[in-house]
């Protein structure tokens, strides 16, 4: 007898197995079919977050930062250890071991709510049934009341320069290299060149990025990215703008990598090429064509504001949908759908979305930038408190930076938050649950911060939008 479930989810990355756990919660049953695999030909559970994405790019990026500030840093703290040596061996073992205890953790947390994690291949067909293609086995028709489809994304290959998985690399390889390339290039000075462009570079590779396109870090404020332009420079990392490339060419050693720029036609050449230009939804052999799955002129399944599909109980989630391709993005669209599944109300707040770069220092914002907050019309007003003058951060040696906060000049509302600096990833989180709530500027001015704090700067940033900065002078304040 087939079998059949309240919901099938397919796809167990950070969308897909949120979701499945939550219809769990609510008393529903749940299938959960995932066909990742790894290099190691093992199946896991986690998708690209877990496997080769969040979470191995943190593990190398604490892990470079670490030998980085102990070669370079130590010594002005009084701490001497004679040579710091690189064991790159050992780091990467330290990645892998990360990477299976969390994913082997989604295993145990189907077990203990009752999912079925399904291995294998999932494809939806008309009439909400779902072919499932086991890793062995053979293959099964599930009927399922409700479809999640949470097939996540994958890397853009250039034509120009296509992957070969030795030399001319994606973002997955990159984390795994087994010695430090002499001269590593970059395409794409997006988010994943930055990170994983930053790794590579403290663990001693000659960095350049090419960026095809004039601004640096288009998507972020402005005094932002000038900030982190200055920032990345110092450290060495090569950032060329304006860079169109136009071929690779792979040789024994070495990759030729030629683009023009204003300067006319110029080349590199490096020993492995990162390209890093985008990911695309992945819906390859995802749903039949007469299953009634839309998509559109990109490749993403079109959903509505509470990610349902055209057809009536079957959603989707995640990278595979409009938005940004952010894993606690399709977390949350996974929460909504099986609580709207179960019958309960929810919704997603697509107005504050956290985004986070985790180079050093570390980037993060919320809400607009002032760029589109001048666009909308809307007057505003904004503070700035530079790191410099905070004490918790001079304690830690880790003055570059600020917070910026964007407010409305009519009822105080905070519009963005932008922060360049220490651990300006957890920073944020109060900026977020402020926007939430809905907080004005006045509530993060009231608010009582622990001294001495990062989260100082979050306060005083507030109340420099008003020109009453404590511990920094309004003459200084780059917007008073
Ligand atoms: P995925 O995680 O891609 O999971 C989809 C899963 O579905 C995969 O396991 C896939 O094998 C499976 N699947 C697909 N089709 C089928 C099918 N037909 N049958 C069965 N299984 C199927 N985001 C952040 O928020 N923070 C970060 O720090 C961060 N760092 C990143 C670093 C790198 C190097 C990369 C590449 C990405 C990073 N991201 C980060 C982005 C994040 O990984 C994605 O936004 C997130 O994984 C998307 O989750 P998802 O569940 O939609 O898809
Ligand atoms: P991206 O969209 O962040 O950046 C791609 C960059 O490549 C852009 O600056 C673009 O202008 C440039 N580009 C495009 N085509 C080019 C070409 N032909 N030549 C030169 N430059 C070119 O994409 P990226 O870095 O690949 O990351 C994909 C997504 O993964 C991110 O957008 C993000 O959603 C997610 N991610 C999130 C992380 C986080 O939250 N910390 C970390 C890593 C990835």
């Amino acid at each position: 007898m087939s079998r059949s479930f309240d919901v099938v989810v397919i796809g167990a990355g950070p969308a897909g197995y949120v979701a499945a756990i939550r219809a769990a919660q609510h008393g529903l049953s749940v299938g959960c079919i995932d066909d990742w695999t790894n290099k190691d030909g093992k199946n896991a559970f986690g998708g690209t977050c877990l496997n080769a994405g969040c979470i191995p790019s943190k593990a190398m990026l604490e892990s470079s930062e670490l030998l980085h500030r102990a070669q370079h840093e130590f010594k002005k703290h009084g701490i001497n250890t004679g040579t710091v040596k690189l064991d790159l061996g050992t780091m990467q073992k330290r990645r892998a071991s990360i990477v299976r205890q969390l994913t082997g953790g989604i295993a145990g947390l189907f077990k203990a709510n009752n999912v079925a994690g399904l291995v294998g291949h999932g494809k939806l067909l008309a009439g909400k049934q779902v072919e499932f293609t086991p890793v062995d086995g053979d293959v099964e028709i599930i009927a399922a009341r409700n479809v999640i489809l949470a097939s996540g994304s994958s890397p853009v290959e250039l034509g120009i320069a296509p992957f070969d998985g030795d030399k001319i690399v994606d973002s997955w390889d990159a984390l795994e290299f087994d010695t430090v390339p002499k001269r590593l290039g970059v395409v794409g000075a997006g988010i994943i060149g930055l990170e994983l462009g930053s790794v590579w570079a403290r663990l001693g590779a000659e960095v350049t990025v090419l960026e095809a396109m004039d601004d640096f870090l288009f998507m972020a404020d402005r005094d932002v990215a000038k900030i982190a332009a200055r920032e990345f420079k110092q450290q060495g990392l090569d950032i060329r703008l304006g860079a169109k490339v136009s071929s690779a060419t792979v040789a024994k050693k070495a990759v030729t990598v030629a683009y023009d720029d204003k300067g006319g036609a110029q080349t590199i050449e490096v020993d492995k090429l990162i390209v890093a230009v985008g990911r695309r939804p992945h819906t390859d052999n995802l749903f039949a064509d007469d299953a009634g799955i839309q998509t559109d002129d990109r490749g993403f399944i079109v959903v509505d504001d509470e990610c349902r599909t055209r057809v009536k109980g079957v959603y989707a989630v995640g990278d595979c949908v409009r938005g940004p391709m952010l894993a606690h993005k399709g977390s949350e669209e996974g929460v909504m759908v099986a609580d709207l599944i179960s019958g309960a109300a929810a919704e997603v707040n697509y107005d504050v979305i956290p985004s986070v770069i985790y180079t050093a220092p570390e980037i993060a914002w919320v809400g607009k930038t002032e760029a589109e907050v001048k666009d909308s019309g809307r007057a505003y007003k904004t503070g700035s408190f530079p790191f410099a003058a905070s004490g918790r951060a001079k304690a830690m040696e880790q003055t570059s930076g600020m917070v910026k906060m964007i407010s409305a000049e009519d009822d105080d509302e905070i519009l963005g938050v932008h922060i360049i600096g220490p651990m300006a990833g957890e920073l944020i989180a109060e900026a977020v649950l402020a926007m939430e709530f809905s907080a004005s500027t006045e509530d993060i001015q009231r608010t009582i911060h622990a001294h001495p704090s990062l989260a100082e700067a979050i306060h005083e940033a507030a109340l420099a939008t008003d020109n009453k900065a404590l511990n920094f002078p309004p003459s200084k304040n780059p917007r008073s």
